[in-house]
């Protein structure tokens, strides 16, 4: 099948290519999918996307009068998806459910310790011959409460790293998972009691701005707060008055609610006109990523290799592996 790739980067085009092995045609595009590139997949048979690609009505319906049928996302997250417009025209929707949970969770980790033993800034101190200790002290995870938020594949993942390292962990979900041996809490009563939380729900209706002023006020002062999962689930106006007012005592995001068009590019030699995100940049305390807690060799390999194995299965049955819950099928 003739796929055409959008957001490729350099790392899309070497996965892909070793997963596809020569089976498929791989037509790769830099620009991100919007409604002003979405023509560039005519001819494709299908198209692949990630996690910023726009694929809202309007991008459907130009794929659908290009006769593409397939969208098979490089992602586990789909809440950039109109899944009702999918429906209505036709049009499968394949995702990567699962690729390396470990992946993200230990990204999570790693920003933890990064904020709490302040190595971000003990690494600039070195570099300047600043050997001084003040301003990086730190306190031990063992016997900390941490709250995740969402215990699915990556929270779960995160669970079981945190309980190994001494933690008292507490959980929020809708569905618990009684084998993972967390108690969990009302939304409310975990924000309470923890100094470190994680967010690892998806993003839905009903968790944009869960971190929000009231949660926030809810919140231990001088709380952890760990985003790997989607930007809008933090009110991130709300987070900075929070870091501004001491409430919020560290803050890690590998997400950014309006990460499209930042996020994933070399934006070094232009200015910064987000203001929101530059403010989050002056804090000593704040620690960003750019949407990188899914990059490490396995993850990738995994990602190609279910991406190409949707495609393929379309190709030869009409339905791929792994279809988005609720995107098949007419509305
Ligand atoms: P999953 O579907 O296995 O787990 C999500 C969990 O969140 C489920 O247990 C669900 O019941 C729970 N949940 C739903 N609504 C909730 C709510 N209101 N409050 C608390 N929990 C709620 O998903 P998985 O694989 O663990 O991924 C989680 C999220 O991580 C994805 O939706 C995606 O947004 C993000 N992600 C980020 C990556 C990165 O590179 N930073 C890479 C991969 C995923």
């Amino acid at each position: 099948m003739d796929i055409a790739v959008f957001s490729t980067k350099a790392f899309d085009r070497q996965f892909l290519t070793a997963a596809a092995a020569g089976q498929h045609e791989l037509r790769f595009l830099e620009p991100r999918l919007t409604r002003d590139t979405a023509v560039l997949a005519r001819g494709a048979g299908a198209v692949c996307a990630f996690v910023n690609d726009q694929l809202d009505a309007d991008v459907l319906a130009e794929f659908k009068s290009l006769g593409i049928h397939l969208v098979a996302l490089r992602s586990a997250g789909y809440n950039n998806v109109d899944l009702g417009a999918a429906r209505c025209h036709g049009m499968t929707i394949a995702y990567v459910p699962s690729y390396s949970p470990d992946a993200v969770a230990e990204h999570a980790l790693a920003m933890m310790m990064a904020l709490n033993r302040n190595t971000h800034r003990a690494w600039l101190r070195i570099r300047e011959g600043n050997f001084e200790l003040e301003g990086l002290l730190g306190f031990n995870m063992r016997g900390r409460c941490v709250g995740v938020i969402g215990t699915g594949r990556i929270g779960a993942a995160m669970a079981r790293i945190l309980r190994g390292m001494g933690c008292l962990v507490i959980a929020h979900d809708p569905i618990p998972d009684p084998t993972l041996g967390v108690r969990y809490l009302p939304l409310e009563e975990l924000l309470a009691a923890a100094d470190i939380l994680t967010l690892h729900c998806p993003l839905t209706p009903e968790t944009r701005h869960l971190i929000n002023p009231a949660a926030i006020a809810r919140m231990k002062p001088g709380v952890m707060l760990i985003n790997t999962s989607r930007g809008a689930i933090v009110d991130t106006p709300a987070v900075i008055a929070g870091l501004k007012s001491g409430a919020i005592g560290h803050l890690g995001l590998d997400v950014y609610e309006e990460e499209a068009g930042l996020f994933f590019e070399d934006m070094s030699d232009r200015m910064i006109t987000d203001d929101v995100f530059a403010r989050l940049l002056t804090f000593p305390n704040v620690l960003v990523t750019g949407h990188q807690g899914f990059f490490t060799r396995e993850a990738l390999t995994a990602i190609a290799e279910t991406t190409i194995g949707n495609v393929g299965a379309f190709a030869t049955t009409g339905r791929a592996l792994h279809e988005v819950p609720g995107s098949v099928g007419k509305a």
